[in-house]
């Protein structure tokens, strides 16, 4: 089909990000034009259900008239305010308070920065100005794991494990060391159970500090279900297990709630539902709904103290965005909370979650998918050219990027990750009856894909 005039003008200006550019300039965009509820729709009227809730953040959905009305009432007020050299306004300090009084962590203060990215690179640089405050400056390597998503800014994508975020990029930056991931289906050795893969992997990160020496090793971070990297979900002691190696070598433990944070697990926190118990989380996304930018670090009081002597030392707290704490952000992210809270929102996914994982287990009947996995109101399912030896596709033959253009096609938005994984992310506000569609037509477009893949030989039978 020739391209539309707006899909040329689309090619002919943007860098698309997370998209392979070349292919990109013979297939052009999907231009969605508006969006309501858990529904998008494009110029031709076609609606889609978000399964995605965008990338993991519009967890209220389209078109929510009180968040509409808190963002219009605070542009109208005050556009813009900021934080720098002791200004302040009231919704900074108001949503500040409103965080520390339901972060699941012992919680001082709070940064406020724009996106994930900016998040963690934030924490990076606080754990090493807390470690030069005291007197340690040894202590400043970063353990993140393979296959884990934290970002894409120098120290964060340092974090994130996955090669297509650092080749040619020139990071990870040294520094920056990287443990096992913790996927059972992919990394468990034969016949190994849960909980000794889970023994192993803590085995694992303790060798690793070691190796490194504990007087170099500052911090741990890592995503309660890990997101980007494929939707995995730990063994049940998996975290337990590693908060224990971390606290026996002092190591500060650094929760990425930017995708599970705010009722995504069914739990308020991610860490909550995984048994993780860390020092500080980094939020975003969910916290305004995606409405506008914002994300937050919360700050614990031993780190407060190493800001103060350091900004005694040194004269200022270098630190800061423009945008950290925007009155507009503030007020949607004010508003969200009282959403969340009147909702019991993760009370609601906790009750949703069923149907929707028995919803995403059927699936792994289908003969393409090796593994269905999910928690929460998060899923995905794992394409393979052989379910008894796992055997991958080729990466080249695109096969989840087939599934995902035939489930739009069948009126669903879902997303494509390395190795042909196919993950399910939701708006929390999404209904029995739009879940059960969105897993149709999932459903229909895995049907399609593998006749598709026997027409193209990649799978026999
Ligand atoms: C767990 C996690 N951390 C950090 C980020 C980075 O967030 P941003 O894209 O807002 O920089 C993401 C983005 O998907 C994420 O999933």
């Amino acid at each position: 089909m020739p391209l539309s005039n707006q899909a040329v003008r689309d090619i002919e200006t943007l860098v698309h990000p997370y998209t392979n550019l070349a292919m990109f300039r013979e297939t052009g965009p999907l231009i969605i034009e508006r969006g309501q509820g858990v529904f998008l729709y494009d110029g031709k009227g076609k609606a889609y259900i978000d399964g995605m809730a965008g990338l993991w953040c519009t967890a209220l959905g389209h078109g929510n008239e009180e968040l509409i009305e808190a963002a219009t009432q605070q542009m109208r007020k005050l556009s813009f305010g900021h934080l720098f050299t002791g200004k302040s306004h009231e919704g900074a300090i108001e949503l500040a308070e409103k965080l520390k009084e339901i972060a699941p962590v012992p919680t001082s203060k709070v940064f406020f920065c724009n996106s994930g990215s900016e998040a963690n690179d934030t924490q990076v640089k606080l754990t090493w100005y807390m470690n030069n405050a005291l007197g340690r400056p040894r202590k400043k390597k970063i353990v993140s794991r393979l296959k884990a998503y934290h970002g894409v800014t120098i120290a964060s994508a340092s974090l994130t494990g996955l090669p297509h975020n650092q080749t040619d990029f020139d990071v990870p930056i040294a520094g920056i060391v990287h443990t096992s991931c913790p996927h059972h289906y992919r990394f468990a050795h034969a016949g190994e159970s849960e909980e000794a893969f889970a023994e192993r992997l803590a085995g694992e990160l303790e060798a690793l500090i070691l190796r490194e020496g504990p007087e170099t090793i500052a911090a741990f971070i890592a995503e309660p279900v890990m997101g980007a990297g494929g939707v995995i979900v730990p063994p049940k002691t998996y975290f337990p297990k590693i908060t224990d190696v971390c606290r026996k070598y002092d190591v500060y433990m650094i929760c990425d709630e930017v995708i599970c944070g705010f009722g995504r697990l069914g739990t308020s926190f991610g860490c909550e539902r995984v048994g993780f118990e860390p020092h500080t989380i980094s939020l975003a996304k969910a916290l305004t709904s995606a409405y506008v930018p914002l994300a937050a670090v919360t700050v614990p009081e031993m780190m407060y103290q190493a800001l103060l002597d350091e900004s005694r030392k040194i004269g200022t707290f270098g630190h800061g965005f423009t945008y950290s704490g925007h009155p507009v952000a503030a007020a949607v992210a004010l508003k969200v909370l009282e959403i969340y809270a009147r909702e019991r929102m993760a009370d609601a996914v906790a009750g949703k979650e069923p149907h929707f994982q028995a919803r995403l287990a059927a699936l792994a009947q289908h003969p393409l998918v090796g593994e269905a996995r999910g928690l929460g109101l998060v899923g995905a399912v794992e394409l393979v050219a052989d379910k008894a030896s796992k055997r991958s596709f080729d990466a080249k033959a695109g096969v989840a990027a087939r599934a995902v253009q035939f489930t739009e096609e069948e009126g669903a938005i879902v997303r494509f990750l390395p190795s042909d994984v196919i993950s399910l992310c939701p708006p929390l506000i999404i209904t029995r009856a739009e879940l059960d569609a969105l897993f149709d037509a999932l459903a229909l477009a895995l049907d399609r894909t593998l006749d598709w893949a026997r027409r193209e030989r990649l799978v026999i039978g």
